[in-house]
């Protein structure tokens, strides 16, 4: 487990002894606050493919350059999904090891909210295949729509329901397949965008810390700014919305730019204040991951000085809803997040939306435990049987119990 003191993550038996108690009658929250909780994040994951895509191999299909990318952009490369991958198989694979650092079994999870603008499907939810192929038997499953700052709704919401008492453990991811959501013959959008995921599991405590603040925002009035005009209700799928492109990402960036600039600061800041903090308080800002001008431009803005701002686009590009996940877990990795640290994480993107949060660092590395993770591969291997069985039991029940005939 991530050690976290004081965190009362319980064992198996009292975790059992909870839920019973919750059960019986009289007992659970009656919607109130059990007592005062704190939400902390107890594991972290990422997950990005193998194929890298330079500038320069861009430059070959559309008329760009790497010069001209890095220049605008500070993005040098991206990471392409394999055809055999996806938003769920990347989720997936974030989620694991999620899992592995929180020291978690996937049936502990209460709640799973999948921030993706590239889902699987329309329906069913990217987080529904996630919870049957983790084995996550007793979690509610959703994905969650707002573009780029999705994982910071999807933190806010997890954070402020295990605070309340209404539940104990939620995964939260943002996964993204960007590169099949873009038009290759538009420069303007093609270089931006790459593929990933990253995710959290968020935990109880009653120890001070974790997710301090969160706001959130909205203006539709903005929506036409960054778009995927076709296959929803308003304008479903025809030849002509094909050869059209209408099913791909249309930007105005200049606007989107200015949008990005003005927003990023004013979101960290209103953050940081609702913590009841100040940005000399603040040891790491990881913002969306989409420009770099318009990361030193929020820096400016703050008064930050480079090393206290995380950047990975150059490796990356946008990965969306993935993109902050991702940079706090390379973050960690590279030992620029220490307990104790507090952290803003800021986004922005289509809506349009933005919004930021504040998170205490309070999680220690995660200890080896080599027993748990074999036990772990287990349980996710019997959680592709269960699912199995699910399928053909419910072909079974279709064939033994035929509905009796309508009668005339
Ligand atoms: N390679 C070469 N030239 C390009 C190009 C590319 N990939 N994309 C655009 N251009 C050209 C334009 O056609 C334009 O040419 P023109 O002056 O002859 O008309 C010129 O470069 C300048 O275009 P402009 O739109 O002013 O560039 P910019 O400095 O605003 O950079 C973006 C363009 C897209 C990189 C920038 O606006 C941006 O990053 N916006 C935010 C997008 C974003 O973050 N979206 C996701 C939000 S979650």
């Amino acid at each position: 487990m991530a050690d976290t003191p004081d965190t009362e993550y319980p064992s198996p038996l009292r975790r059992l002894g909870t839920r019973l108690k919750q059960k019986l009658p009289g007992n659970g929250n009656g919607g109130r606050p059990r007592s005062l909780r704190y939400a902390h994040l107890i594991g972290w994951g990422k997950y990005l493919p193998e194929k890298v895509l330079t500038n320069a191999e861009i430059a070959q299909i559309v008329g760009t350059s790497d010069e001209w990318i890095v220049a605008r952009t500070g993005i040098r490369e991206r990471r392409i999904a394999a055809e055999h991958e996806s938003t769920a198989t990347m989720a997936l694979s974030a989620a694991r090891e999620a899992l592995e650092t929180a020291d978690l079994n996937p049936a502990d999870l209460d709640l799973i909210i999948v921030a993706t603008a590239s889902p699987d499907h329309i329906f069913p939810a990217t987080a529904c295949l996630v919870q049957d192929t983790l084995g996550a038997v007793n979690a509610g499953a959703f994905d969650l729509s707002a573009a780029c700052t999705g994982w910071i709704y999807g933190l806010s919401l997890a954070a402020q329901a295990i605070a309340t008492g209404s539940l104990d453990h939620a995964l939260v991811i943002g996964a993204e397949t960007m590169s099949r959501m873009v038009n290759w013959e538009d420069r303007e959008t093609c270089i931006l965008f790459g593929d990933g995921a990253g995710a959290v599991v968020l935990g109880p405590s009653r120890k001070p810390g974790g997710v301090l603040s969160s706001v959130l925002g909205a203006d539709g009035s903005g929506g036409d700014m960054l778009s995927v005009p076709a296959g929803g209700s308003r304008m479903p799928a025809s030849p002509e919305t094909v050869s059209n492109h209408l099913h791909t990402i249309h930007m105005d960036g200049r606007k989107v730019f200015r949008f990005a600039t003005r927003v990023i600061r004013q979101a960290a800041i209103e953050a940081v204040e609702k913590a009841g903090l100040t940005m000399d308080d603040i040891a790491l800002l990881i913002p969306h991951q989409a420009n770099s001008r318009i990361i030193q431009s929020a820096a400016r803005g703050l008064k930050l000085p480079a090393e206290r701002i995380f950047v990975n686009l150059d490796r990356y590009g946008n990965t969306s809803a993935a993109s902050i996940p991702i940079a706090l877990c390379e973050a960690l990795e590279e030992g620029r997040v220490e307990p104790g640290d507090r952290l803003v994480t800021v986004g922005f993107g289509a809506g349009l939306t933005w919004g930021a949060a504040v998170i205490e660092w309070m999680a220690k590395p995660p200890l080896e435990r080599p027993w748990r993770s074999r036990l772990r591969s287990v349980l996710y291997a019997l959680a592709g049987v269960r699912s199995r069985l699910r399928r053909w039991w419910r072909q079974l029940e279709t064939w033994l119990f035929r509905p009796p005939a309508a009668r005339p």
